[in-house]
This record gives structure tokens, sequence and C-alpha cells, in this order.
């Protein structure tokens, strides 16, 4: 089924975040983000999940990467733990794939089975916050696949944010996801 990546970088470093953060607030990218997932499965790694306002997203069920399979969710119904991004290859539902860094870099790299049919690749074009502290989390690995085997086929921009929707190249798309993304875009 369908996978789609989603992720908001920074224009001039591509960078998501620094340590726990995401250095912008764009309460219209984050309504796109929410938008986009609801009621869909949501894959992200631990830290991602941790920084989720209540460690949720309401509507949605979340699969969390964490090599640690005693990890305890905060919904024991709709949360669940994979401790092997492999778990993904043979997915039967459309997954929405929401990072953080690491995950997003090993779905574009790690083989056809994982790469995503979509990206949605939001570009800020804004200053970043100044004095976060922790690790700069960046994606330019990433980049170079999104060039090399996609294709871009919409854009629009909202409060300094330019959304990209790019499909794999050569490759059917399904066409009532396409369709919902199209229309969260013009939002
Ligand atoms: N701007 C954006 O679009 C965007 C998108 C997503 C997240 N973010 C932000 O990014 C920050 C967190 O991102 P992050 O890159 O630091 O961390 P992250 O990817 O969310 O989490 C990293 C953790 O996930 C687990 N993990 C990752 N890949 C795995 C794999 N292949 N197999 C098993 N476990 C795996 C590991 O957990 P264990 O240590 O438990 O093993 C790892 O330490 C947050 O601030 C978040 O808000 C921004």
């Amino acid at each position: 089924m369908t996978k789609v990546a989603v992720w908001c970088r920074h224009k001039e470093d591509n960078i998501i975040a620094i340590g726990k953060h995401i250095p912008w607030n764009i309460p219209s990218d984050t309504l796109f983000f929410t938008n986009m997932v609801q009621e869909k499965n949501v894959v992200m790694g631990r830290l991602t999940y941790e920084a989720l306002p209540n460690r949720t997203i309401p509507n949605c069920k979340i699969f969390i990467l964490t090599s640690d399979f005693s990890y305890k969710p905060s919904d024991k119904e709709n949360h669940f733990v994979v401790d092997d991004i492999n778990f993904f290859k043979d997915f039967a539902e459309d997954l929405y794939i929401a990072g953080g860094a690491g995950v997003y870099t090993d779905f574009l790299t790690k083989g056809n089975k994982l790469l995503p049919d979509i990206v949605m690749d939001c570009v800020y074009e804004g200053e970043m916050q100044s004095g976060l502290k922790g690790e700069k989390r960046e994606i330019s690995a990433c980049i170079p696949v999104l060039q090399k085997k996609y294709i871009k086929v919409a854009q629009s921009i909202k409060d300094n944010v330019q959304r990209n929707m790019y499909i794999k190249r050569g490759e059917f798309v399904d066409q009532a996801v396409m369709k919902n993304l199209l229309t969260q875009m013009q939002k």
C-alpha cells in the first residue's frame, strides 16, 4: 500500500530539529501535518513520539520505532512498538512516515521496499529560532534520493513554508491518497 513521508526541513541546511525542538513555530504547518495523518497509520522514532503533545496524535495509529521492545506507549490500544524497520517492507495499509532524521533517512535509503511512494517535502524558508540547545538533526542524505528517484507534481506556499509533493518516478500512485494530499496542500 501507499507510503507517504512527510517532513518540514529548513531551506538552508535541511535541519528538521535541534535537540528536542523544531526550531520554528508555524501553526499552519502543524495543522497541515495533523490533517494529513488523520485516521492514518503513522510511524515515527521514539524521540519524535516523546515530543508529541501528550504523546499522541488523536485518531491515529502510531508505530513507535525503538530498540527497547519493553517500551510503554501512552495508549496501549492504538500505539505499537516496533524494533525493526523491516516490519514496514510489506505493510498492508497506507503508512505515513513522520521522522525523525534517522527514520526518514532509513526509509529513503534502505531499499525499494521501504522507499516512500510519495514525499511531502515542506521547506521552511524563514529564520530558525536561536539559542536552542541540542544536536542538529538534519536530513541531507534524503535530498539526492528525492532529486534522483522522484518527480515533483505539485507545490503550494503558506506562511513561509513551500509545500512540494513528489511521487516516485515511473510508478503508479494511489489516486485517492494523492487527491487527499492535494486537497490538504491547498488549505
Ligand atoms: N521538522 C520535522 O518535519 C520533524 C519531523 C519529525 C520529528 N521532528 C523533531 O525531531 C526531533 C526528534 O528527531 P530525532 O531524529 O532526534 O529522533 P527520532 O528519529 O524521532 O528518534 C530516534 C530514536 O528512534 C529509534 N529508532 C530510530 N530508527 C530506528 C530503527 N531503524 N530501528 C529501531 N529504532 C529506531 C531509536 O530509539 P531508542 O533510542 O529507543 O532505541 C532512536 O534513538 C523532535 O524534536 C521532533 O519534534 C521534526
